[in-house]
């Protein structure tokens, strides 16, 4: 598909303001495929279709996730649009490689194996130009900065789980298993 199709197809998705975001979160994680040696064209791909669900109603979103039978994800309805958006990306837009359907059903949580696709559009989503908070800002400013992929994602977790905390708000288990699991790898390497 050509690039210029693409966006037009996309737009039917997104509002304006979702489709600015989106082309930031590419614009990021090109960069940072490129500096940790990753599918440039996977990314890509994960990227611009990471919020394709983000603007679709919740009720609507309910219907196209006929098994919500997971408890945790039932109360959580703020992470349903990686879930739904992976349906569509499958059905709509024809992708097939699960490592780029994983980084679009847990851009916003992360997972506990955590492909290094899905950790760029996880890390790009938080810090990409258009978020203004000053988490996202102290850790834009590290880009550049010679450090592990996984260091990146664990700012980013610990950013996100301390704002769950402050707000009283539940935190998906695939977010804790993350945090468990990464935290331990970096503190003791
Ligand atoms: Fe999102
Ligand atoms: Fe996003």
């Amino acid at each position: 598909m050509k690039q210029n199709d693409l966006i037009k197809k996309i737009k039917n998705f997104l509002t304006k303001k979702r489709l600015f975001h989106t082309l930031n979160v590419v614009k990021i994680s090109l960069y940072l495929a490129e500096k940790y040696k990753v599918n440039p064209k996977k990314v890509f791909w994960a990227a611009i279709l990471h919020d394709i669900a983000k603007d679709i109603k919740i009720s609507q979103q309910k219907k196209i996730l006929k098994n919500l039978n997971d408890n945790e994800l039932k109360e959580i309805p703020l992470i349903w649009h990686g879930f739904t958006g992976a349906i569509i990306a499958k059905k709509i837009f024809k992708i097939t490689d699960e490592n780029i359907l994983n980084a679009i059903k847990y851009h916003s949580t992360g997972n506990l194996k955590m492909r290094n696709i899905e950790k760029i559009v996880f890390v790009a989503d938080y810090i990409e130009p258009g978020r203004k908070y000053l988490s996202s800002v102290k850790i834009r400013k590290k880009l550049k900065m010679k450090m592990e992929l996984n260091e990146l994602v664990l700012l980013v977790l610990e950013e996100k789980i301390k704002y769950l905390i402050k707000l009283k708000k539940n935190i998906f288990k695939n977010s804790i298993d993350l945090w468990n699991n990464l935290s331990f790898k970096t503190a003791y390497k």
